[in-house]
């Protein structure tokens, strides 16, 4: 297997090339106007599994974005690998704050990424780490490498909260069966410091609505006497949380897990320098809920935040104006035991409980999604950990992060399989942010890494 490092020097200029090319289509899923990008964002997509050795590819429609499914099966007696991802990217607004157009991918040094790394949305997230599979598998494939069977499913609608994977999975039941679920769509500590996502958080995503008057009033004669839906949001809001930060939803920590003390300090032995970390965001002190670590307030304990707010006049200049409505997105993220619909409801309550009588108040759940976390004491992981071994000469870190892929616990309840998250992603990739971007040594050493994996997970599994 050591011939994956020659294949790479070989063919490593095209294996950039080609990803800068799925990269140049805006697959955004979340903006109707580019449903024609999609599909063919999901054509490329299939055209190159069928490029890279699979014996069958299709792009299968379903009520919303369609899902690439595509298989190599050479042993019915053979394990199964199913390889997740996703083609759809998120809106890459604001436009102004990239350096270079989001969808003319370039190569750029940086000082983490001295070899360079390609800038564009989706480079990391997850156009190049489903790439990575991809380009593993034509190496597999081309070389006489591929020890068992692969399945791949490449959604288009995770960014949007995977609404119609739900139903593909159920009506495809018997074709996804498989032993394990890889999927590259995390991170890792740093480049020197490999580790594998052994958690994901869950999410009650709400939009919420406080009306005042039924018409914007002049500020000059009504301001003072009426409330201002605006004041009145900013005021509600403040109220969700403590002078601890913490929440104050009633019942919203009744089923949190509780890390026992010694995996909390298991989780602190995980190389972090505070300082490194505010220096990169350049802020001059960190923020959150009083008694935790900022590791574990990113991963272990859940949050709600305000990812937008609007009403009233934002336009150039100054309009005196009482506007009639004020709205904000509110999600939280979520740990293990914590249901997003119940918390969905309990924060329905207490938010409209919140509001005086002078509004009124509508809540609108948008996506959710239950968190997962896996066991490090399964073929799946052992068979990732001795793949970093090989590659980074390491054992990895396991780690829990606090972002969400909420299609992931339904993959372990409808497929009944153990999921393994391999990302190659970096903290400072940038991704959802101007200026995303995905190291070539990274992309490089998941497509190096990955066929160890399918190695050492068959062998494993015949024993
Ligand atoms: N790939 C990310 C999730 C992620 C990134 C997990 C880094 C761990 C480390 C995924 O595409 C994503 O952005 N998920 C969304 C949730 C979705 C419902 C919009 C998220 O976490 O905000
Ligand atoms: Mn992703
Ligand atoms: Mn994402």
């Amino acid at each position: 297997m050591d011939s994956i490092k020659t294949y790479l020097e070989e063919h490593k200029d095209r294996f950039v090339n080609e990803l800068k090319e799925l990269l140049k289509i805006p697959s955004i899923s979340a903006d109707a106007n580019y449903k024609e990008d999609m599909l063919k964002a999901a054509e490329a997509v299939k055209q190159s599994l069928l490029d890279a050795g699979c014996d069958t590819a299709e792009v299968a429609p379903t009520p919303g974005h369609p899902v690439v499914y595509a298989e190599k099966i050479i042993n019915e007696d053979l394990p199964t690998v199913l390889v997740y991802g996703h083609y759809d990217v998120q809106p890459p607004d604001p436009l102004d704050l990239w350096n270079s157009p989001p969808f003319e991918p370039v190569v750029q040094k940086t000082d983490i990424h001295p070899e360079g790394a390609i800038f564009a949305r989706g480079a990391c997230d997850d156009k190049g780490q489903m790439y990575m599979h991809v380009k593993a598998m034509e190496y597999m494939t081309r070389n006489d490498e591929l020890p068992c069977n692969v399945k791949f499913m490449i959604e288009g609608e995770e960014e949007v909260g995977s609404e119609h994977l739900d139903w593909y999975i159920k009506e495809n039941k018997d074709k996804l069966q498989n032993d394990v679920i890889l999927i590259s769509d995390t991170g890792m500590i740093s480049k020197d410091t490999p580790s594998i996502t052994t958690g994901l958080r869950g999410l009650s995503y709400v939009e919420v609505e406080v009306t005042g008057a039924n018409r914007d009033l002049h500020s000059g004669l009504y301001g003072g006497a009426v409330a201002n839906p605006l004041n009145v949001l900013s005021e509600m809001i403040s109220k969700l949380t403590d002078d601890n930060n913490h929440i104050t939803i009633p019942g919203f920590y009744d089923n949190v897990e509780n890390l026992s003390d010694e995996e909390r300090s298991k989780m602190a032995e995980a190389p972090f320098s505070i300082e490194e970390y505010k220096e990169k965001l350049d802020i001059k002190d960190v923020h959150g809920e009083e008694g935790y670590s900022t590791l574990e307030r990113g991963s272990i304990r859940p949050t709600l935040d305000v990812n937008g707010m609007w009403g009233g006049y934002i336009g150039e200049g100054a309009k005196t104006v009482l506007p009639s409505k004020a709205y904000a997105k509110i999600s939280m993220r979520l740990v293990p035991n914590q249901d997003h619909k119940e918390i969905t409801e309990l924060f329905t309550k207490h938010f409209e409980s919140l509001a005086p009588d002078s509004v009124r108040v509508k809540v609108k759940p948008h996506h959710g999604g239950y968190p997962y976390v896996t066991p490090i004491d399964t073929i799946g992981y052992q068979a990732a950990s001795a793949a970093y071994e090989e590659t980074f000469g390491k054992t990895p870190i396991p780690q829990r992060s606090g972002g969400s892929i909420p299609i992931v616990s339904l993959f372990e309840k409808e497929l009944d399989s153990k999921i393994i998250l391999m990302g190659f992603g970096l903290d400072t990739d940038a991704i959802h942010s101007p200026n995303e971007h995905f190291g070539i040594w990274n992309y490089l050493k998941g497509i190096e890494t990955i066929p160890w994996f399918y190695k050492h997970f068959t062998e494993m599994s015949k024993k």
